[in-house]
């Protein structure tokens, strides 16, 4: 039946974790996949998520279905971590579904957009983006397009030539906007940024399709990090919103995340809610109750929830020591290039500017893994391996 089935390509991100895990070198590194560790490149259990875990265990749970829309629970303190203060939360109508974490929030949020979007069938990315963005809008029947994001002369955010494309784009175009702690670049829209495309939106009423995978991950304080959709939201527009919990919470393999749409008004909320429901029945009919008890027993936990808090930061503030430490082994073993990039981008990855044959390089040389575009995860360096990394990054870029 299948012998004209061709041999797909790796994927892109987890292909590198899977050449890393074949790689039996003992110095090797993986700088690839966004996902935390600790000094030791062990992962993380957050201490708030063990007691929830403790508590969940201890406590009365079953094994039943949850219903198609998730755990109502974690649905409403998901919502309440994202949108805090906004109106809208009060108001009841954020229609919101628990997903199988950022990439089922956006594969929902896309096939929603294919069927009851028909002004438009392209959703607008930055460029560059999660390489998963575009090949979930693919699979969900639309196309992609790039907007201007990045500035490689720099490193840093090009604000006048993302404003001139979101400006040029067809009124009501679907744009994908990640709301903090930008993946690949680590470069995000300051505050005052946020306002200015704010207008814009309003002005040409585009669609703000929000994916924010790293809520607390860029700053370390999850209020400041989702300025951007609150913004909108007390603004009036009717974004949807992605959210992750695999990153902030240290809960990857448990597929937790949240997809949830802002409507006008408590009526209209029911009709979309009816509609995502019917959207994620076939694709997966409900979703994992674990994951979802946890985060709603940290988030519904007085003392969890502070405990949360200082680990989230715990997490930030050994990433932002990686970015610093680099930069100084990159000084000390005496690379004369600007690397200060690399302590101005924020969240959980630095785009180094390096070209894929040194990235290449580096695998092949010095078994440091990491993906083609130059991306590494900060959170693969620690206090052990942190001066080798850069001696190897020394000595392909010089
Ligand atoms: C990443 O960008 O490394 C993460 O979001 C993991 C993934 O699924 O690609």
């Amino acid at each position: 039946f299948w012998k004209d089935v061709p041999q797909g390509p790796p994927d892109p991100i987890l292909g590198i974790s899977e050449a890393f895990k074949r790689d039996t070198d003992p110095k090797k590194v993986n700088l690839g996949v966004g996902a935390y560790r600790d000094d030791n490149s062990k992962p993380w259990i957050l201490p708030s998520v063990k007691k929830a875990e403790d508590a969940i265990y201890n406590g009365k749970g079953d094994h039943e279905y949850l219903p198609i829309e998730g755990f109502d629970a974690f649905n409403t303190s998901a919502v309440k971590l994202a949108y805090a203060d906004c109106p809208a939360v009060a108001d009841k109508r954020i229609a919101a579904c628990q997903s199988l974490s950022g990439t089922g929030a956006l594969r929902l949020g896309m096939a929603f957009l294919k069927r009851f979007y028909p002004k438009s069938n392209t959703v607008l990315v930055p460029n560059p983006t999660w390489g998963n963005h575009k090949t979930i809008a693919k699979d969900s029947g639309l196309d992609w397009k790039e907007y201007t994001y990045y500035n490689p002369a720099n490193y840093g955010l090009n604000f006048n030539g993302l404003v001139g494309d979101l400006e040029k784009a067809p009124d009501g175009s679907i744009v994908l906007l990640h709301a903090c702690a930008h993946n690949p670049t680590g470069v995000d829209l300051t505050h005052a940024e946020w306002d200015q495309l704010y207008d814009l939106f309003a002005k040409k009423n585009h669609v703000p399709f929000f994916d924010m995978a790293y809520q607390g991950f860029a700053s370390g304080n999850t209020d400041h990090d989702a300025y951007a959709p609150r913004k909108f939201v007390k603004g009036g527009k009717s974004i949807l919103l992605c959210q992750s919990f695999a990153k902030n919470f240290g809960l990857y393999g448990e597929r937790i995340g949240c997809f949830s749409i802002v409507c006008d008004d408590a009526a209209e909320k029911d009709r979309v809610m009816s509609q995502v429901k019917i959207l994620a029945r076939p694709m997966y009919s409900n979703p994992p109750i674990y994951g979802a008890k946890v985060v709603s027993t940290v988030l519904n936990t007085p003392d969890f929830n502070k405990q949360w808090l200082a680990d989230v930061k715990t997490m930030a503030d050994r990433i932002i020591n990686m970015r610093a430490a680099l930069v100084d082994g990159l000084k000390t073993c005496g690379s004369t290039r600007d690397w200060s990039h690399i302590t101005k981008q924020i969240g959980m990855f630095a785009f180094t500017g390096l070209k894929a044959d040194q990235c290449q390089r580096l695998a092949k040389e010095f078994h440091i893994y990491m993906t083609m575009d130059g991306r590494i995860s900060l959170a693969g360096l620690n206090s052990k391996n942190v001066n080798y990394v850069a001696e190897a990054i020394f000595k392909v870029s010089n």
